[in-house]
C-alpha cells in the first residue's frame, strides 16, 4: 500500500523504561542486531514524515544513531506530553493524518499499519488496532479470586493509533492532563474510534521477559524465510 504523502508517523520513545530494567533504556537495547527504536522507525519506512520523540538525555544518541528522514523532538514527563510536543511540530505543515506509535513496539507488522491507514482513508477520524480479550477475567485480592469479571466487548489496545491531525491535536489541548493513550483522549473529545485488526506479535516491550519473547518471534520469522 502506498502511504499518502500527507500522512506522518510519530514514534514516541521518550520514556525511561523503568519496568524493563537493564543498563540502558529499553528503546536503545539490541534486538537481534538492531536497536528497538531503529526497528520501530523502520516499520514506518513508507511514510514521508516521521517524528521521533526522545528524552532530552537521549538526544545526542538519537542524532548519532537514528539516520534517515526523521525529525527528533524532545519529549515530556508523560507519554501524552511527549506526543503533544510531536503533534505541535506537525501543525501547519500540510500533514492531514498522523499514526502515533510506541517506540517500544518494534515488531508491528505492515498489515497492522496499513489497516489503520485504510480506515482513515475510508473516512474515519480515528482508528486503532486491538485484539479481543480471550482469557477469562477475574478480580483478585491478596492472591485469591474474589469474582469473575465479564470479558464481553473487552479489547486489548495496541498502536499505531491513527487520527486526523487537527482532531487529535484539539483533543490533547482540551485535556492537558493527558491519558493512558491517544484513543482515550479521542473518546473524551467525542471522536468515534474505529477498531482495526491487531496482531498478537505486536507486543509492547515492558518487562524483562518481553525481550526474550520478541527475540523468539524474530527468530521464527527468520526460520520461515
Ligand atoms: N513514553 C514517552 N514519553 C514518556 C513516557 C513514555 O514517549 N514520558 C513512551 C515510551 O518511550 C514508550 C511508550 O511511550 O515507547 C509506551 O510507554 P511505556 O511502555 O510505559 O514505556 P516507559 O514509560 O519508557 O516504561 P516504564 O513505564 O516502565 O518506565
Ligand atoms: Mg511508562
Amino acid at each position: 500500500m502506498q502511504i499518502p504523502s500527507t500522512y506522518a508517523a510519530i514514534i514516541t520513545a521518550a520514556g525511561r523504561g523503568t519496568r524493563a530494567g537493564g543498563d540502558i533504556p529499553k528503546q536503545w537495547r539490541d534486538l537481534d542486531g538492531q536497536s528497538v527504536i531503529a526497528r520501530s522507525i523502520a516499520a514506518f519506512d513508507g511514510f514521508a514524515r516521521i517524528v521521533v520523540t526522545l528524552s532530552p538525555d537521549d538526544m545526542a544518541r538519537g542524532i548519532a544513531e537514528l539516520a534517515g528522514p526523521v525529525t527528533l523532538v524532545a519529549g515530556g514527563d508523560t507519554r501524552s506530553a511527549s506526543i503533544r510536543a510531536a503533534l505541535e511540530v506537525l501543525e501547519g505543515s500540510g500533514i492531514t493524518h498522523v499514526l502515533i506509535h510506541d517506540g517500544a513496539r518494534p515488531l508491528v507488522s505492515q498489515d497492522v499499519i496499513t489497516g489503520v491507514v485504510a480506515a482513515l482513508q475510508s473516512g474515519a477520524t480515528a482508528a486503532a488496532p486491538a485484539l479481543p480479550v480471550t482469557d477469562a477475567l477475574w478480580r483478585a485480592k491478596a492472591g485469591h479470586v474474589t469474582a469473575p469479571a465479564p470479558r464481553d466487548g473487552l479489547y486489548r489496545a495496541q498502536t499505531p493509533q491513527g487520527f486526523a491531525l487537527d482532531a487529535i491535536l484539539a483533543a490533547h489541548r482540551a485535556h492537558p492532563e493527558g491519558a493512558a493513550d491517544d484513543v482515550e483522549l479521542a473518546i473524551r473529545a467525542g471522536i468515534p474510534v474505529t477498531v482495526t485488526q491487531g496482531d498478537e506479535d505486536n507486543l509492547k516491550l515492558t518487562y524483562p521477559p518481553d525481550f526474550a519473547r520478541a527475540e523468539r518471534i524474530l527468530g521464527s520469522a527468520m526460520d520461515i524465510r
